[in-house]
């Protein structure tokens, strides 16, 4: 197979043999029959599913429909098992950043692997309670502390106070207790500006030279700090990272109670061709060494935990959608593919400029399907719901290479595990959440979260009375 990627443009392609794939829709959507003729789904010439395979398509599509967005089971359990095996010196703990999809399958997946877990708002603590979690593997970071987080706390739960006036509200409601801070180390790095979460610029957690007003806040309240915490982006340079678990470790030496560091997540993964993923191995040797090293120096062996969100789940989900129009703006212009979905459901490209791959399953026979250059846009009345951006610049539209759409042909959009139905522009135009499916190791599918109804959408509205 031929390559041309230029991640600039976004323009990737490849050449190769599609053994195509045809899913076919009798009238009524009860009786959706799928016909996948070939083995494997068509590769394309950009992109070839990450685990959609033909079998899967035509489950998804008979069973729940189109768009769905589909887990894969042996990719979750893999990615945890790697995270689990990061190299540390005196102990480890991972705490998957529920953020990054929050569905109460994948909680119980992870907490039966032995993962803890990072919320972000006392509502994910709650929801990860709701799901079976026991309180004590429940950590909270969170930009706004919500008052709910005494009740959480006197549950078990753990919290990394992320402002001074956290500290505070903290101290006041648990005077002589021991709680975590986190720190913002000065520097950050993300794959894009908007994930960047450490430096002047960023708002999380407390400003490293603040160190003397965090040890007041501490002494007034008799708070003693346990844990430490950083968390510098989404998408990071492993190099920044590694920098980073330096600076930590110097903010642990300055606070003698604290016995565990949080590094936090951001680990790199690459969902289109050619970018690469880190590698939990490779970066977490240096770390392992540094703590050593740090016992050497102070006698304290410290535990170390890690937050990934991405790293577990990015590549473990798809989107199984349909082109449902194409429309073109002319020689000078455009074709545009419109999908059944939209910034509704995959918010990242219009939000980051992210890229994510798109493969077009010809839905008949059409098994020597040409190529052809599309934008990719989603179903809102927004400009900005778009597909193929520039790399990492929203406001600028491409065009991708990839098999000749038709109406009506199946199309996976991968690496949408991580921040995607959990962060989006939800029922923006009243498109309904669309349904979640898991597929486990023998290839069954289990609906994980059904697709919304326009009354569930519709049911906190309260109507003003007939007399107004
Ligand atoms: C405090 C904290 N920990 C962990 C994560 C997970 O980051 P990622 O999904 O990039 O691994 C985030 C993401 O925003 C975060 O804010």
């Amino acid at each position: 197979m031929e390559a041309f990627v230029s991640t600039g443009s976004s323009i990737l392609r490849g050449r190769g043999g599609r053994p195509g794939i045809c899913l076919s829709r009798r009238p009524s959507s009860r009786s959706l029959r799928v016909t996948v003729p070939m083995a494997t789904v068509a590769s394309n010439p950009n992109t070839e599913s990450k685990f959609i395979t033909e079998e899967i398509a035509s489950k998804v599509i008979s069973e729940v429909g189109s768009p769905t967005f589909v887990y894969d089971l042996k990719t979750l359990r893999e990615q945890a098992e790697k995270a689990l095996a990061f190299r540390n010196a005196y102990g480890l703990t991972v705490r998957y950043a529920m953020k990054a999809c929050p569905n109460a399958a994948i909680l119980k997946i992870f907490n039966d692997m032995g993962l803890a877990f990072d919320a972000s708002s006392v509502y994910e603590c709650q929801r990860l309670l709701l799901a079976g979690v026991p309180s004590i593997k429940v950590c909270l970071s969170s930009q706004e502390l919500g008052d709910q987080f005494v009740d959480l706390v006197n549950k078990g739960v753990e919290i990394n106070c992320c402002s001074l006036s956290q500290m505070r509200k903290y101290g006041q409601a648990f005077p002589n207790t021991e709680v975590g801070v986190r720190f913002n180390p000065g520097l950050g790095s993300g794959g894009t500006g908007k994930t960047n979460v450490g430096g002047t610029s960023a708002s999380f957690g407390i400003w490293h030279e603040l160190m003397n007003d965090v040890k007041s806040i501490a002494e007034e309240y008799g708070l003693k700090i346990v844990r430490i915490h950083t968390h510098i982006g989404s998408g990071s340079d492993p190099a920044v990272w590694a920098r980073v678990v330096g600076l930590t470790l110097n903010l642990a030496k300055q606070l003698p109670d604290v016995a565990t560091v949080d590094l936090g997540g951001g680990y790199k993964v690459g969902r289109m061709p050619g970018e690469v993923s880190t590698d939990l191995d490779i970066i977490s040797a240096p770390v392992k060494e540094a703590f050593e090293q740090f016992a050497e120096e102070t006698g304290r062996k410290l535990h170390l935990e890690i937050e990934p969100g991405t790293f577990l789940v990015a590549n473990a989900g798809a989107m199984l959608c349909t082109a449902q129009d194409i429309v073109t703006t002319g020689a000078a212009g455009h074709d545009f593919i419109k999908l059944d979905i939209g910034m509704t459901e995959v918010l990242r490209p219009s939000l980051y400029g992210a890229e994510h791959p798109i493969t077009v399953l010809p839905k008949d026979s059409r098994k020597e399907v040409e190529d052809a250059n599309y934008v990719v846009v989603g179903h809102c009345c927004e400009s900005g719901d778009l597909f193929t951006p520039a790399s990492g610049d929203p406001e600028t539209i491409t065009e991708r290479l990839m098999s000749k759409a038709q109406i009506g042909d199946y199309v996976v959009m991968d690496g949408v595990g991580a921040y995607c139905a959990s962060m989006s522009a939800k029922n923006y135009n009243s498109f309904p959440e669309v349904p979640e499916v898991l597929v486990d190791e023998s290839s069954q599918i289990h609906v994980i979260r059904k697709k919304q109804t326009l009354e569930q959408i519709l049911e906190n509205e309260v109507p003003l009375p007939d007399s107004f």
